[in-house]
This record gives C-alpha cells, structure tokens and sequence, in this order.
C-alpha cells in the first residue's frame, strides 16, 4: 500500500498525465471488499453537455467515509456495483450545456454529486453548483464540500449556540469533526473532542480538549471535565450511543445526530442503523414539548445542496484563506492511488482528507 505522507496546506499535487480529450479517465467501484481488488482505475467516454448540465474538468475530488461504507456495503443509500464514486469535487467548467446562463466555460466550482467525482471530466446538472474562489488550492478547496458544510451548519445553524458555551464533538480527528472542533474554537466555544489517544496531539492542536471515545465510562469522564453538562453533542455513532450523549447534555443543550457509522450498520441492513436515531428522535420531540426534558433536545443532520450550502462554503473559504480553518490533507493520489486512499481511511491510520487529483 502506498500512501503520500500527510502534508498541509500547499504541498505539491501529483503531476497529471495526458489522456486524449476524448477518453475519460476515471475509478470504479466494482463490488464490496478490499479496496485494493475492488477500486478499480479505469476509462469511460468523455461525457458531453446536455441542456440545463454543464462539463467540469474535475481538479480535486474528496475520498469521503461514504466511500468506505459503500464498499463495505454500509451505505444508507447504496449505489448498483460497478459505479464511479466521489461524493465531491472542485474543478473548472470546460462545456457549457444548453438552457445554462449561471455559469460559463472557465468558471470554478464546487458541487457534491454524492458519487461520480472520481474522474477527470464529469458532467453535472448547473444548478447544483457552488463558487469556488480561484486562488484556493483544490485539495483544500474540496476538503471543505461536504465536511466543512456539515460541520459548519450542524454548528452555525442548528446549533447556534453563543460563545462561552461548551461542546463534545464526537471523532475531532476526522474529516468533519477536526473543521467542526476548529470553527467552534474560532466562534469562542469550549471544545470536548474525542478521538483515539494517537491523535489526542492534534486534537490539542485545534484548541479542544481530547478524550479518548473508548473511555469507559465516557458520559462521568465528560462530567468531570463539564459538571453542568456539555450544551451540544455532535454524534455520528449512533444507536445506545446516543443515549450517553444524550446524559452528557446540560439543560437546554442539544444532541444532534449526523450518523449512525459506528453503532450499527449491518452488511444489506443499510436503514436500520437509523432506526434508533429516528425513535429517539420522535421520542424526544414529544417529550420536550411535554416539558419533561430540561429544555433538551435532538436533531438530525444531513448535508444538502442548495443555496445555504453555496453561502457556506463561500464562508469556509474565506475562513480558510484567511488561515481562521486549517484543513489537514493526509494525501493527494492519482485516481491510480484511489484504493490506498480508501484503505488508509478505512484503517483510521491518518488525519485529514485524502483528496484525488485527476
Ligand atoms: N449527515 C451528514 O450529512 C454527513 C456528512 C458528512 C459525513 N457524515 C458522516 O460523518 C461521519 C464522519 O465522517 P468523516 O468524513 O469525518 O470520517 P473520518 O474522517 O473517517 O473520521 C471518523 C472519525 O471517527 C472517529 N471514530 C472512530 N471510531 C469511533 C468510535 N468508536 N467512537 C467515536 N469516534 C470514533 C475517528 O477517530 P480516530 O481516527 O481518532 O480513531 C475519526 O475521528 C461518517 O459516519 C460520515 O458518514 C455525515
């Protein structure tokens, strides 16, 4: 297996090889398994532009924890075998379809199709596209789609809690929760974020305080460090999960739920991992507006397109050109490397985003 080392921001992308404009490179995913027999480079058409779609040579695309969950069949939404996968991507418009006047040819983007962003020219409907500022390096550009949106909005907009108040912040050293601990810190938060000891330095290096999420008993650990409770809990583990989380919270507070990836999911049992977290969710709902939960409450959370998205990720950006957000890049591969990218993810042996340069 090899793997680029992890690097920062504004390390050098692999160099691109030429292939004939007609002639689309790109990676399948071929069935559910080892990544090294199943994500598979290969070549496709060049698409062309239809009405109301538009071409976009594809600079950057994330390798996201969905990947991981569609190959091992985990996905709450599983894609047929073989498909091309990539949940995001930034690249530059090349064609323009007919019926588009938002965008033209050279424009950058952003868009997150949810699988299809692993290959060189990919063809995109123009109305779920975001602007993506010309002068931010594409792996850092990508990284911040789909997890810096999620974290951003679970924080910003479901959330909104003033500074000074305190937070838990389930996996702080992966995709999501490294830029959701750092926007909290930024907007004055106190942050509680748990990861595997390994990581507890980077975690620091956030300005949040780490916990290792396989403490025993993890709920008297938080009180420890927050007797009043913490005001939010961001949890992608999910099922009895929820329920510690849920005794974490201080008056008022809010559990909000973006997964149920570590609790439950089953090969072929794809939705009913979620089942826990909707019932209680429900529950939940009732029972507050009966009074009986302190002011408590939960929430869902799954990233959308749309025009809240573009205005985030505008914000990112800018957050991230001013050098508030540090996204970390643990690796940029050639589509080639798309296997090791998903086997180092699925290890949980780095920090930060593998990103594919076509
Ligand atoms: N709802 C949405 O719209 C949305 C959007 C994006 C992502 N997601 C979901 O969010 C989750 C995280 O995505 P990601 O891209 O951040 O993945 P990632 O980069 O692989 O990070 C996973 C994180 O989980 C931690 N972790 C592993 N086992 C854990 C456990 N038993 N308890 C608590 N934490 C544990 C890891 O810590 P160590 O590496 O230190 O072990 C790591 O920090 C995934 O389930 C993904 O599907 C949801």
């Amino acid at each position: 297996m090899s793997i680029d080392s992890t690097e920062h921001a504004g390390a050098a992308a692999p160099a691109r090889t030429q292939a004939p404009a007609e002639v689309n490179a790109l990676v399948r995913m071929t069935g559910s398994g080892d990544p090294e027999r199943y994500v598979v480079p290969d070549e496709g058409a060049r698409p062309t532009a239809r009405k109301g779609t538009v071409v976009v040579e594809v600079e950057a695309a994330g390798v996201s924890y969905a990947e991981v969950q569609m190959l091992q069949h985990l996905h709450p939404f599983p894609p047929k075998f073989p498909f091309v996968p990539g949940y995001d991507l930034v690249g530059t418009i090349v064609e323009v379809g007919p019926g588009v006047t938002a965008w033209k040819s050279g424009d950058r983007i952003a868009a997150m199709p949810r699988q299809g962003a692993w290959q060189r020219y990919v063809e995109l409907p123009a109305k779920t596209l975001a602007a993506a500022p010309a002068d931010l390096d594409a792996a850092l550009a990508v990284s911040l789609v789909t997890n810096g949106v999620t974290a951003y909005q679970m924080l910003h907009r479901l959330t909104r809690l003033e500074p000074g108040r305190t937070v838990l912040v389930h996996g702080a050293s992966g995709g999501v929760g490294a830029l959701l601990a750092q926007l909290a810190v930024h907007h004055g938060l106190r942050v509680i974020g748990t990861a595997s000891p390994a990581k507890h330095d980077t975690v620091r290096e956030f300005g949040a305080e780490p916990l290792d999420y396989r403490t025993p008993d993890l709920g008297a650990a938080v009180r420890e460090l927050a007797p009043q409770g913490v005001d939010a809990v961001f949890d992608h583990i999910g099922g009895s999960g929820l329920d510690v989380a849920w005794k974490m919270l201080a008056e008022g507070g809010t559990l909000v739920s973006f997964d149920s990836s570590v609790a439950g999911y089953r090969p072929g049992q794809w939705f009913r991992p979620h089942v826990p977290a909707l019932r209680r969710t429900v529950a939940r709902w009732f029972t507050r507006h009966l009074g009986l939960t302190g002011g408590r409450r939960m929430s869902m959370y799954y990233v959308k397109p749309g025009k809240a998205f573009n205005t985030d990720y505008a914000e990112l950006c800018r957050l991230t050109a001013e050098g508030v957000l540090r996204p970390q890049i643990a690796g940029r591969h050639p589509l080639g490397g798309a296997a090791a990218a998903v086997r180092a993810l699925l290890d949980g042996t780095t920090v930060g985003k593998h990103v594919l340069i076509p």
